[in-house]
């Protein structure tokens, strides 16, 4: 049997003492390679202890992903044929990984369901804007969602703003409160970053249908390790409800409530929910600053969200839409 960091975590994730002896036996291998895997695993921060010379106990246990429970747990809507989830250890990003399956299109004729893919790590997360995506194992849930999808590119951004809808409507109905969207896609609490989404479209071949690819990460648990690498305000939900909230059930909600968001707005588009969408809007009627990629700031009011999800801020040259920037309140 192959030994890496996340099998033997596994392993150790029964909350007993285990002696190396024991290891090497449950995965054939030498007592070296146990060695050079513990060593990678102090770098996973975990709280992994040597107790006494006995051997090795994982003090807090790890709520790892589990793809059965998931799937009993979605509530699969019609109009989707299949919803095929996929659960592994490590990948680079979860985008990335669906956007190479869905651009090579092998198996994938005539797709009508929704590939997701969940990963326990990944190693190049990314966020909006070519920004990065820290997440430690456990300590959050990446995952992503592909599907071919017949949408024309002026809408991705209302269908950006609605994916924050589906996560807010799970997160009040697992009783996390007062979780608010800032334009166009944070999820956050009291200001502070808990969650986002990365949503990308691709039509690589005018022959085949273009697809888009929903990223999500929603923090859990962070450690201070990774608090200290990410460079703005950040919280979890173990911060927000005092419980370790579980993924498995937050995941198989948030499929299920994605299904839902998708149909509706593939029929009735971001008009839907413009309305609950404002509700949510922590900025709602805020003084702001829109910070756009060319660093130009542009300082307004804001009111509202268009028909095509784009902000509406009330400036001094009167009201504007916006397409891109990111919000930070003023102080002033
Ligand atoms: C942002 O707020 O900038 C968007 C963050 C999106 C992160 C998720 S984690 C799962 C998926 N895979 C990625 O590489 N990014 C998204």
């Amino acid at each position: 049997m192959i030994i890496n960091e996340l099998s033997f975590l596994r392993l150790l994730s029964d909350g007993e003492i285990h002696s190396i002896e024991s290891i090497s036996k449950y995965f054939q291998c030498t007592t070296s390679e146990i060695f050079i895997v513990l060593k990678n695993v102090s770098e996973l921060e975990i709280n992994l202890f040597e107790i006494n010379n006995k051997g090795y106990w994982l003090k807090d246990s790890i709520n790892w992903l589990n793809s059965d429970f998931v799937l009993k747990n979605i509530n699969q809507h019609p109009n989707f044929c299949s919803l095929d989830l996929m659960i592994v250890d490590s990948v680079d990003s979860t985008n990335n990984f669906l956007i190479n399956r869905l651009e090579k299109n092998e198996g994938l004729e005539n797709y009508k369901g929704i590939l997701v893919i969940a990963s326990e790590l990944q190693t190049k997360g990314r966020g909006r804007l070519g920004r990065s995506w820290l997440s430690g194992l456990g300590q959050s849930l990446t995952f992503s969602l592909g599907l071919y999808f017949t949408l024309d590119i002026s809408k991705l951004s209302g269908l950006s703003l609605v994916i924050g809808i589906a996560i807010i409507r799970v997160f009040n109905s697992l009783s996390i409160n007062n979780v608010n969207l800032k334009w166009p896609n944070d999820i956050i609490f009291n200001n502070s970053k808990l969650g986002g989404i990365l949503i990308e479209f691709r039509q690589s071949n005018p022959k085949r249908l273009p697809f888009i690819v929903i990223g999500i990460g929603i923090n859990f648990k962070l450690s201070k390790y990774s608090r200290s690498l990410i460079d703005q305000d950040v919280t979890d939900l173990f911060t927000i409800t005092n419980k370790n909230i579980d993924r498995n059930l937050m995941l198989s909600a948030l499929l299920s409530e994605l299904q839902n968001v998708l149909i509706k707005f593939e029929k009735y588009g971001f008009n839907y929910f413009m309305e609950e969408w404002i509700n949510y809007h922590a900025f709602q009627g805020k003084k702001i600053s829109l910070y756009l990629p060319d660093k130009s700031v542009i300082e307004g009011t804001v009111d509202g969200v268009g028909h095509d999800g784009s902000l509406i801020l009330i400036t001094k040259k009167g009201r504007s839409f916006y397409n891109i920037g990111d919000i930070s309140m003023r102080l002033n």
